[in-house]
């Protein structure tokens, strides 16, 4: 198998692309969708400081290298979540790439800031880990690139990924999600601009890119995973993509064009958690400090 531009040997076909790739083929096309990624939907210029999102893994960690080796003033947090085992060792992942490359990366530890992390939480309070979990990650990140004054926060959200999400928005006919679905979240007041520059790179892609990068990452995934229907979600995907290459990338192309017909939830008034000053759509404490507050009590739900 020959590279389709330069004719050294391979190390991947992409079906979807109709390419075979060398190694530096493979690095040169992944840093270039994602440059056009960010430009095509005005993710950030590089005068705004950017927030990566690390958890350990090969998205995150393949996003936050390619942005710096973009030219992009690019700083990493890592939630710790608490999650026994796991937690730890993809936090080493993600100090050690750091510490490597000379790259800023704050540490917050969820116990810290909520008095247990996701595992002792699951003792509390009722629900999926995954959506407590969502919950937690989307308050503290937030909070965490708002306070540390940067314009926007990027995760390592993929192809796969994403058309998960957008397949099972699809079957329950979720409006107000697939409205809401989009690579770019504008920020306002104090939510900070979210955006998924990885949005058009396969997990394939993004793993090969790390290898060839010399990128060390946690292969595990998250222990509470087991069994989401994310997971299901994106296994009968795969089975189509290997049927009809391109699956995955034609459905979110195609998503991004009609998706404006998709009727936006009432726009919800936000206002200020009397208890720590974030935005909130409930009156009264937002969900966070009510967890937060659940713990203290040591009440379970
Ligand atoms: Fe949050 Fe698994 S990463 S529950
Ligand atoms: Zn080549
Ligand atoms: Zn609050």
């Amino acid at each position: 198998m020959r590279c389709t531009i330069c004719k050294k040997p391979a190390v991947i076909k992409l079906r979807h692309a109709n390419l075979k790739l060398c190694p530096e083929h493979l690095v040169a096309r992944v840093e270039k969708v994602v440059a056009e990624t960010i430009k095509k939907f005005r993710m950030f210029t590089p005068e705004e400081r950017v927030l990566v999102a690390v958890s350990g893994g090969k998205d995150s960690l393949a996003l936050w290298e390619i942005l710096t080796k973009l030219g992009y003033r690019a700083d990493g947090v890592y939630l710790d979540l608490g999650i026994a085992g796991y937690s730890e060792r993809s936090r080493e992942f993600s100090e050690a790439f750091a510490a490597a490359r000379g790259l800023a990366l704050r540490v917050v530890r969820v116990e810290g800031e909520l008095g247990a992390g996701i595992d002792g939480l699951l003792r509390f309070a009722r629900g999926k880990p995954c959506s407590l979990c969502g919950t937690v990650k989307r308050y503290l990140l937030n909070r965490v690139a708002y306070e540390g004054g940067y314009h926007v926060l990027a995760t390592g959200h993929n192809l796969d990924d994403e058309a998960a999400t957008l397949l099972g928005n699809v079957l329950r006919w979720e409006e107000g999600y697939l409205a809401r679905q989009y690579p770019v979240l504008p920020g306002e007041g104090k939510l900070v601009r979210r955006v998924k520059p990885l949005l058009f790179l396969s997990e394939r892609e993004v793993a090969a890119y790390c290898i060839i990068s010399g990128i060390e990452y946690i292969y595990e995934e998250c222990p509470h995973a087991v069994g989401a229907r994310s997971i299901a979600l994106k296994h009968v995907l795969n089975e189509l993509e290997d049927r009809y290459p391109g699956t995955k990338l034609g459905f979110i192309r195609g998503f991004l064009k009609v998706r404006g017909r998709f009727e936006p939830p009432e726009p919800v008034e936000l206002r200020d958690c009397p208890v720590c000053g974030m935005p909130t759509a409930a009156e009264g404490p937002c969900r966070f400090c009510r967890l937060k507050e659940r713990v203290s009590h040591g009440a379970p739900a």
